[in-house]
């Protein structure tokens, strides 16, 4: 995060809070939240998208915390399941800022959606918008609806988060006319208002041409509604995915050089179709919560496992892991790593960083130079962790979850407590006697 810096101990510092001091306080593992660091990201999206909507992606993370910082930044919220609604209305969030996404929303969901009076859901297939005209008729409302497409765009990314190919079962398909068929269904139906279109191509991604491909197509098929059936859609939505740095070999997307980007193909295609350029939104979730989190680590054990050839690596074992981080174990993710609680002038040695669950896959971080002298109750902090980590975070082994700590001017506040062996008790049953 913008805030994170070593002080005179070699200790880390974010928000003006030492880790020594959380941990002390709050216990580790620890999500360390950087209240201005996400505020920061935020507004640098709404800043330099500003003729857009910006949604933020709330499966990234999400607290009722974090959906009245992105309101109060102007940002409006992107939604997938009911869980997330419930935080969001918890939160106070105006509905009419909410879009709300998925490929399986269940009556339930859609109804809770409906009730609240969201802004917009995004449909995913032709059972959803029976389903949605059936409640929309039933309650006498209008659904606003957009229609997720698939652009047919390979996303170079890993092949679970990459969205825009065909054999995937997001959207519906632009070259096989299954999109226009969604689109023209939902334009005849007086339950229902047609926003838009809508696209994503996948996550964590850095080269920008396959936005540009993804606009290209999605606006070629909002040009042909407007001139096969005489609606001009209002809206246009692009997604989210923009990359993050996880270790020094990435370069982070730019707010700035995404909007100019992508305004531009929006208006010149626009142009080209000779239509009129809808309101466009985005929906970054990683951008804006990923460098603004570091997990702190405790420090439990070192083995040395010689490796052949005379090497060796070091395993630094932490007292988290695949419950808390998941990302290397499914993406094959890259973190890296610091000592967080001292200075040391010893030689940095090759190591692994690994949790505490019964798994050999259980790794936070691959490799890492880490000095030689790493003992147990060192702290470790793994940077860029606020997106998708806490959110896919699991109990994996009975290990309660971490808490979420926001930081800010030196002081902790608890936005998510620690989870506790009771909580988990709570859901069992227990034993006959
Ligand atoms: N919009 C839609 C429709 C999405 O499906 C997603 C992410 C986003 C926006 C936000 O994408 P972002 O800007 O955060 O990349 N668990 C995976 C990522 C899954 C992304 C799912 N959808 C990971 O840990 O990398």
């Amino acid at each position: 995060s913008q805030t994170a810096k070593k002080n005179g101990d070699g200790a880390l510092e974010i928000g003006g809070v030492d880790l020594r001091d959380l941990v002390a306080e709050h216990g580790s593992p620890a999500y360390v939240l950087d209240e201005d660091d996400f505020r920061a990201r935020a507004r640098a999206f709404k800043h330099a998208f500003k003729d857009f909507d910006v949604y933020y992606a709330g499966k990234a993370f999400l607290c009722t915390t974090v959906v009245r910082w992105v309101m109060e930044e102007g940002l409006n919220l992107d939604i997938c399941s009911g869980g997330e609604l419930a935080v969001a209305l918890r939160a106070g969030a105006d509905p009419k800022r909410l879009g709300f996404h998925g490929n399986n929303k269940s009556e339930s969901e859609l109804a809770r959606a409906l009730d609240a009076g969201i802004g917009r859901i995004i449909v995913d297939s032709q059972h959803e918008i029976t389903r949605l005209i059936a409640l929309a008729a039933e309650r006498g409302v209008v659904a606003p609806v957009m229609i997720r497409v698939t652009a047919g765009v390979e996303a170079h990314t890993h092949e679970y988060i990459a969205t825009a190919h065909e054999d995937q079962k997001f959207g519906f398909s632009i070259t096989s006319g299954a999109a226009f068929e969604a689109v023209a269904r939902v334009n005849e139906a007086p339950e229902l208002e047609l926003l838009g279109l809508h696209s994503h191509i996948g996550s964590q991604i850095f080269d920008s041409s396959g936005f540009e491909v993804a606009a290209k197509r999605v606006i070629a098929l909002h040009a042909r509604v407007s001139e096969e059936l005489g609606v001009d859609m209002p809206e246009l939505d692009l997604g989210g995915g923009f990359g993050i740095a996880y270790t020094t070999q990435d370069d982070p997307s730019d707010p700035a050089q995404l909007a100019t980007e992508m305004g531009k193909i929006v208006e010149h295609e626009c142009h080209e179709h000779d239509i009129e350029v809808p309101k466009v939104s985005i929906e970054p979730g990683r951008a804006i919560v990923g460098p603004a989190v570091c997990t702190v680590y405790s420090v439990g054990t070192v083995k040395e496992v010689e490796l052949d050839a005379g090497a060796a690596r070091t395993y630094v074992s932490v007292d988290g892991g695949i419950s808390d981080n998941i990302r290397a174990a499914l993406y094959d993710a890259d973190y890296s790593c610091t000592l967080a609680n001292r200075y040391s002038g010893t030689p940095p040695t090759l190591a692994r960083v690994v949790g505490k669950h019964c798994e050999a896959g259980d790794i936070v971080v691959k490799d890492e130079f880490l000095p030689g002298d790493v003992q147990p109750g060192d702290l470790v902090a793994v940077p860029g962790t606020g997106a998708y980590c806490r959110s896919m975070a699991s109990n994996y082994n009975h290990v309660p979850r971490p808490p979420v700590i926001a930081v800010k001017d030196g002081r902790t506040r608890v936005v998510v407590r620690r989870e506790t062996e009771d909580d988990l008790l709570a859901l069992d049953m227990g034993v006959d006697e």
